[in-house]
Formats: structure tokens, sequence, C-alpha cells
């Protein structure tokens, strides 16, 4: 399989040249795929139908579930989404950073109808990776961007996973190792009176709530195919999961948490964080899980996260990964 031009960038100093000739496939209609703090994106001109249906088709993503627009600063949202105050403080702290709001489309929203598939609501996200920022602020124009995976398999959280999981399904790739925070963003809906969650993420709800007040848990009906990052089976690996392990049986991986992880059975192991640092887990979590997919493992046998902070979001994608499947 032919496979997409990849050029690799300082995480820290994204060498301007490069940038450019990103930008400018952006603005003609093509896909680029970047690092975010997150994980990384498969982009798109969110103002072009063509190119957002591209990205559609290059994920094999069902165009029921809508795209997040992202932006180099707040200012460019006024025009996209209808901002209240609670958006606007949420901003003032957290942006650029690991938070995604859902709000309401302007009237005017110049964003693609197929971007929102057709809702009227619109999700928007500014992320803090220098290379996000760099190529967001050259191309000027917001940028829609899934998870830069085939639809329903793990995120990608180093270059090496965007090569194999879109190839060439892409104009270019974008470079920059390991994404420091590993699980996608936090989803807020503050389309109604009471703000919801929608996906844990790096951006916890406590945090939030600090700032707005409370939040309400989204319900997580996995029969809510209005957005499917809430159904149930996402982010799977091609073996399957078991949870809550406390060893792994023969033909099976063992994913480790913490320091009391054994040689306990099992072909492989790994350890999320052998300290038990939940922020080190989340940046583990999907590079570890593509390294124990290989075909001579029928299951991969996770040991317990606890269910605080950034455990939350571990446990989500977990328990996705692990979903029965159609
Ligand atoms: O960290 C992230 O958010 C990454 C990076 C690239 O920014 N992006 C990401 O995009 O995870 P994606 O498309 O893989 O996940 C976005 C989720 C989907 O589950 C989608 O259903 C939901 O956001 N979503 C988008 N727009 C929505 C809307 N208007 N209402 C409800 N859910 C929405
Ligand atoms: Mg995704």
């Amino acid at each position: 399989m032919a496979s997409a031009k990849l050029l690799s960038l300082n995480p820290n100093q994204p060498d301007a040249k490069v940038i450019r000739e990103a930008a400018a496939i952006l603005k003609k209609g093509g896909l680029v795929a970047f690092p975010t703090e997150t994980v990384y994106g498969l982009g798109g001109d969110a103002t072009n139908e063509k190119a957002v249906a591209g990205i559609f088709a290059a994920k094999g993503r069902p165009s029921f579930n809508p795209l997040i627009a992202h932006v180099a600063e707040a200012r460019q949202l006024e025009a996209l989404v209808v901002m209240d105050d609670r958006a606007r403080e949420l901003a003032e702290v957290f942006w650029p950073g690991p938070l995604t709001l859902i709000l309401p489309r302007t009237a005017n929203s110049p964003i693609a109808r197929l971007a929102s598939a057709g809702l009227p609501d619109l999700a928007v996200r500014i992320p803090s990776h220098p290379v996000a920022q760099a190529l967001l602020k050259e191309a000027g124009i917001p940028v829609a961007a899934p998870s830069a995976n085939r639809s329903g398999q793990l995120s990608s959280t180093t270059p090496l996973h965007v090569m194999e999981s879109l190839g060439e399904n892409v104009d270019l790739i974008l470079g920059a190792g390991r994404c420091p925070v590993g699980v996608e963003s936090t989803i807020l809906s503050l389309t109604k009176k009471d703000a919801v969650l929608l996906r844990p993420g790096a951006t916890t709800r406590e945090q939030i709530e600090e700032v707005i007040g409370p939040v309400l848990q989204s319900p997580g009906d996995p029969a809510n195919t209005s957005a499917p990052g809430q159904l149930q089976s996402h982010y799977a690996p091609r073996a399957r999961l078991r949870l809550n392990a406390k060893d792994a049986k023969e033909n099976e991986a063992l994913l480790g948490f913490g320091p009391d992880m054994g040689v306990k059975g099992g072909k492989r192991w790994l350890n999320l964080s052998p300290t038990g640092d939940l922020f080190e887990a989340a940046a583990n979590l999907f590079s570890m899980l593509h390294e124990l997919d290989t075909p001579d493992i029928t299951m991969i046998a996770v040991m317990p996260v606890p269910e605080t902070g950034l455990g939350l979001a571990i446990n989500d994608r977990l328990r996705r990964a692990a979903a029965p499947r159609e």
C-alpha cells in the first residue's frame, strides 16, 4: 500500500516552512494529520464541504457522527458558534487545552453542515500543542479534525499509528513524536441550561465545576447515535479486552497498572505506569494497546485503574474497547 508523506517536526519548535506547506494543503482542501496534546487529528478545512467529506471517507466514519472544529484563538469562534458566559469563562481558564465545547452554531456559521452532521450544534476546541497551534495560525481557517484513525479503532498517539491506520488516505502527516496527554479531549455540551459532560478527558469534571458550577454526567446511552463517540464499542483494538484482570492466561497479553504487577502468565506484559501515575498511564494507553494488539494475542487482560481524575477517562476508553462489538 502506498503511504502518505511524513514530515517530522520538533514538537516545541516546528519548522515554519513545513508548517506553511501543511497550511497550504489545508487551504486547497487537502487532508493533513497533525499532533495535538491529546491525540493526532486528521485535519481538513471545516468550511469546505468536499474536504470534510474527504475526512469521513478517509476514516470510514459514518456521516451522522459530527466532527470537532479546531481554531488557534478564541476570538475566531464568535463567527462559528454562540458563546455564552459559561463558554467564555471556560475558554479563559482551559484554552488552549484538552477541552471541547459543544455550542449552538451561529445563524451564518461558515462551517460545513456535514462537519456538524446536520446538527444545530458544533463542537469546538483550541488545542495547545505547539505544532497544532502553528498550523492553525498559519492556515487561519477552522480545521475539522477527528482523531486520526479508522473509525471505531484506537486513536493514534504517534505518527506511526497514523501511517498504519490511514496510510495513503491523507496528503501529509506532520509527525512530532508522542502526544503528551494520550487520551482525547474532554467534551462538554453547553447547548442546554445544564452543562453535560459527554466524554471524560484531561480537563476533569471537578475542574470545570470550579469555574461554572454543577455539571451533569452524560447518561451514556449506547443507543444515542447522534454522538457515536458515546457508542459502547469504540476505540477498539483487534484483540478482545478483559477488564479488572489480576493476571493473564495463555494467549493473553497483560496490561498492568501500578507497582503490584508481577509476571503472571500470559505471553507479554506492559505496565501503563509502574508508579501508578495516571498521567503517565493515559499517555501510554493507546500506544500500549497498539503494541499488545498482535495476531498471536487473542485477549488483552487489563488490570484495574482507579476511577479518579484522569483514571475516569482511561476507564471510559477501556470500557468502550472491551464492549461487545456489532
Ligand atoms: O482530543 C480530541 O478531541 C481529538 C483531537 C484531534 O482534537 N479529536 C477527537 O475527535 O477525538 P473525534 O471525532 O474522534 O471525537 C469527537 C467526538 C465524537 O464522539 C463526536 O460524536 C462528538 O465528539 N461530537 C462532535 N460534535 C458533536 C456534537 N455537535 N454533539 C455531540 N457530540 C459531538
Ligand atoms: Mg475518534
